[in-house]
């Protein structure tokens, strides 16, 4: 059975409880909720493998209370880490580190690394103080799929699954959290996301490696990952009336990502997906209009790749992988 409860003083302590116990708990971060289990149990970590569908060789990002647990997880932090932590934490940063004792082989899906991440949520850190050990949590969506960014989504992907859900409204970022590996002399990103690679490499200077589309082991990577069940496709924007219409001829429904005062160019079947002008805003929207496409039973969803940097680049990075090849049927790579 899940509950969903408004996260308050009294329910964020029955579920660091229900963490105690070995329990689930999704719970609100400033980019996406999150699945949390307790890092230090092999059970807790398993059922939580279970409930997402995750392949176990996936490693989860662990959710620390403050930068002082970093060296209880983490067995070298050279300093650009700690400089990025004193930059960004608590903050929508993740680090892969070299992996304590304390990391099992369960949440590290056997790696020699840990992903560590302080988030910023109030409830996250809540949450955390209150339970006081280490939380791990991926995204608290099946494996494949889009993040869940408010409690309903939550219980969308997960109902019967995880035993409570704290809700604390919809996510302010929206996309997942930057991933920096620090585990060689030159940090790289493997995942663009909250924090920009502007904004990393303020404080990084040169040692900063050029950011690469392909990283190892990180399951964002897997081309057809933060994918919603219709098909989407990459359009440049000029073209979207025609596409959308071709598409519409041949039966299917279609959705288009456009902007809010567009809707006259498109055929009156088309599903506008309204996207907002402002990058920020369309980052805390992205999976929202991802997730509406599918309740509204499109088939196709025909987007077009924001320009620019900063979060921009984060929100093409998850179009472009919405888009991927999907070589397995969606039911069995529900991530
Ligand atoms: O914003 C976020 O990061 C959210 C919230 C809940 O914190 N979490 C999240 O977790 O997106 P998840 O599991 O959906 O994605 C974490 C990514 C995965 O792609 C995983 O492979 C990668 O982090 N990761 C974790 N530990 C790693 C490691 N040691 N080396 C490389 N990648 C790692
Ligand atoms: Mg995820």
């Amino acid at each position: 059975m899940t509950i969903i409860l408004p996260a308050t003083d009294e329910t964020i302590r029955q579920a660091a409880a229900t963490l105690g116990s070995g329990g689930l708990v999704a719970f609100p971060t400033e980019t996406v909720y999150g699945l949390g289990a307790d890092a230090e149990s092999a059970r807790a970590v398993a059922a939580l493998f279970a409930a997402k569908g995750r392949p176990p060789d996936h490693p989860v990002i662990v959710h620390l209370g403050d930068e002082s647990q970093l060296d209880q997880w983490a067995s070298e932090v050279p300093a650009a880490a700690r400089s990025l932590a004193a930059k960004f934490w608590p903050g929508p940063l993740t680090m892969v580190l070299r992996r304590s004792g304390r990391a099992s082989d369960l949440v590290t899906g056997g790696l020699d690394t840990v992903g560590l991440r302080v988030p910023g949520h109030p409830v996250a850190q809540q949450l955390l103080r209150k339970f006081g050990g280490a939380i791990a949590a991926p995204s608290a969506n099946r494996f494949g799929r889009v993040s869940p960014t408010t409690a309903a989504h939550v219980l969308d992907e997960l109902d019967g699954l995880v035993d409570v859900i704290l809700d604390g409204g919809p996510c302010q970022v929206g996309l997942e959290s930057t991933i920096v590996d620090l585990t060689s002399g030159q940090p790289r990103i493997l995942r663009p996301g909250g924090i920009t690679e502007e904004q990393t490499a303020e404080v990084l200077g040169g040692q900063q490696a050029a950011a690469t589309s392909m990283a190892p082991r990180v399951s964002g990577n897997l081309k057809s990952h933060y994918a919603p069940r219709a098909c989407v496709e990459l359009v440049p924007a000029d073209e979207l009336e025609q596409r959308a219409s071709s598409i519409n001829s041949s039966g299917l429904r279609v959705a288009v990502f456009a902007g809010t005062g567009e809707a006259g160019r498109f055929d009156s079947r088309v599903v506008l997906l309204p996207v907002p002008q402002d990058p920020r805003e369309y980052a805390r929207q992205l999976y929202v209009l991802l997730r509406q496409a599918d309740a509204e039973g499109c088939d196709l969803i025909l987007a077009t790749l924001p320009e620019g940097d900063g979060i921009a680049a984060a929100i093409a990075d998850r179009l472009r992988k919405a888009a991927g090849p999907r070589d397995r049927p969606l039911a069995e790579n529900n991530g």
